[in-house]
Formats: C-alpha cells, structure tokens, sequence
C-alpha cells in the first residue's frame, strides 16, 4: 500500500511525509515540478503512473494576498486541478483526503461554523478553495474535505516564526486582537489525516483544528512566553489599522463536533499543541 501525497514539500506534507515514515506506512510525495496543479490536464496520467492506493493533497496556491492578483491561476490550482485529483482518485476507488480552509466563511459569526453551514468566502484565495471542496465533492463524493485553519508547524515559514524572529530582535509588532480563529499544529493535523484514512468515517466535509480560539495578538503572547521575550514588545492592533489586499475572516473558529462524533481523536487545545509543538518549531530561527 502506497500513500501519495501531492504538496510533499509544504509545511503540512513535509509533517505527513515524516509522520507516515514515523508510522512505517510507504509514501511517494510529489512537489509542483513532479506534478503541476496548473496544469490540470497532465495531472491524470501522471497519477496514474504513480498507482497510489491513497491520496492526500496538501498543494494548494496559498499566498492569499497574490491570490488578489492572479485569480485564474488560484481556481486552476485549488479548483480545477483538485476535481481532476477527485475524479482520478474516485474512478479508481482510491481513498481520498483533500484540505481546505477556513477562508471560505466570511467570518462574521459569533460561534463555532459547523460543517453545513453556508460558505460566503471573502477573498479570491478563500473563493478558489471553496471551488476546490465543491469540486472534490461532485467528482468523488467518496471524498474526506479536511477543512482547517492557522496552520503552522517545523517547515516551511509561519506566524510563529516570524513573531519569534522579530521578538529575538527586541523588535515591537502590532498584531490583530479582533481576528479570532483556533491556531493548528502540522502534526496534530497529520495525525488527524493518517486517522480519517484508517478509520474511514462517512465521507464528506469536516473542520479539524486544535480546540479553542484566540486572536493573533493573544496567540503572539503565547509564542513571546514560550521564548521568555518581553510580551510588552507585542501591541494589539485592529484590523481596520492592518490593511491588506485580501480580506481575512474576522472570526473563523471551526466546530470540532463532527469529528468527535464521528469518532474521531479529538485534538487538544491550540495552547497544549503551542508548548508542545514551540521547541521544534522555533529550533532553526
Ligand atoms: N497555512 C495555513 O494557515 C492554512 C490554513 C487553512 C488551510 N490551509 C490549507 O492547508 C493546505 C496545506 O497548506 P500549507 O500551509 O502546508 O501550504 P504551503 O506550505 O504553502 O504548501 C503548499 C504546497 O502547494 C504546492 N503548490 C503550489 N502551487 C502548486 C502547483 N502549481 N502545483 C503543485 N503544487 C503546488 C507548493 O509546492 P512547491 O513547494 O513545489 O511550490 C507547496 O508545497 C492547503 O490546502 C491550504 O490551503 C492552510
């Protein structure tokens, strides 16, 4: 049995790829030079070649503020090309997993979305991915869609990161305190992935992030104590004073209930995967 994972060198397939090495599971992991989203109609063959008897894709066209810029190309990669990977993965009754996003709410409830709920995304970026969850759907409605959010681990660069970065520098920052969302650790999000595919629930949407929320300046206090920095250096801000190309959803907490009750591990809470996960992910600054 050989798990594919299309995106292998992001910060969520290099985690996966580790953890199914961890695991002892066999894994091919492709990155856009092997198999290039924007160009959909060489996907198939190049699949096939492959012969995966699982598929996961963590490839997406993720920089949300381009995205603005270059909306055709965003829909060909999380859109287009991501039906061409359901279909394939349907007519060959390979189990599927496919992650989206939180962005595709526009981020003015006041509770947790559930999975059902209407999608109104706010950005091209958020617009692309909902595209995507349709698409994944109609080509293979034998598909999981693992919607997530603030996502950050050991690979690639992220908030932490960049927050630890500036803060070793003694350096102040202005973040968001009235953007709420749940921050989610790469490898509790792999984790959730290998246990979808080996526990086959019903298919379809489900949101998995770490349990409970916080703001962006709440969640950059974290990262200054788990780096013993002044957290005074970090000031809050609003999102009217942080103007940026793409609209971010304002509140994007995504209820774990589905995924509970279906089963499923539920994930610890964003603060208890922060300390565990801050020591790797801020090891190479
Ligand atoms: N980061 C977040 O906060 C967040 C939040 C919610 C949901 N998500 C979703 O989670 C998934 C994983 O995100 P991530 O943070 O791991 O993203 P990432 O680090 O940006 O990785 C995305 C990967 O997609 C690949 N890719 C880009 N264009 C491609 C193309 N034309 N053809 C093939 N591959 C292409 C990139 O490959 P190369 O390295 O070869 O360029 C990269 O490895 C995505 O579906 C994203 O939408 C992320």
């Amino acid at each position: 049995m050989t798990w594919l994972v299309l995106g292998a060198n992001g910060q969520l397939g290099q985690e996966l790829m580790n953890l199914l090495k961890t695991r002892n599971i066999e894994a091919i992991g492709t990155d856009q030079k092997e198999i290039d989203f924007a160009k959909p109609t060489e996907i198939a063959e190049k699949l096939k070649k492959l012969n995966p008897s699982r598929i996961v894709n963590c490839g997406a066209y993720t920089q949300v503020d381009k995205a603005e810029e270059e909306p055709e190309l965003a829909n060909l990669i999380n859109a287009q090309a991501v039906g061409v990977i359901a279909k394939f993965a349907s007519e060959g009754k390979i189990p599927f997993v496919h992650i989206s996003t939180d962005y595709v709410f526009d981020g003015t409830a006041t509770s947790p979305y559930l999975e059902n709920e209407k999608v109104n995304p706010q950005s091209v970026y958020g617009s692309s991915k909902a595209l995507g969850e349709k698409e994944t759907m109609k080509n293979n409605p034998s598909a999981y869609v693992l919607r997530t959010a603030w996502v950050y681990g050991e690979f690639g660069n992220n908030f932490p990161k960049v927050i630890a970065k500036k803060l070793k520098n003694n350096e102040e920052l202005n973040v968001v305190n009235d953007q709420i969302g749940s921050p989610t650790w790469t490898f509790d999000l792999a984790s959730a992935i290998v246990e979808v595919l080996e526990k086959k629930p019903e298919p379809g949407i489900y949101h998995v992030t770490n349990s409970e929320s916080c703001s962006w300046f709440e969640f950059a206090q974290a990262i200054a104590k788990s780096i013993n920095a002044d957290s005074n250096l970090v000031k809050p801000t609003d999102t009217k004073s942080f103007v940026r190309p793409a609209v971010r959803p304002k509140y994007s907490v995504l209820s774990n209930c589905k995924w509970k009750d279906a089963g499923l591990t539920p994930l610890r809470s964003w603060k208890a995967a922060w300390n565990k996960a801050a020591p790797t992910v801020l090891s190479n600054l």
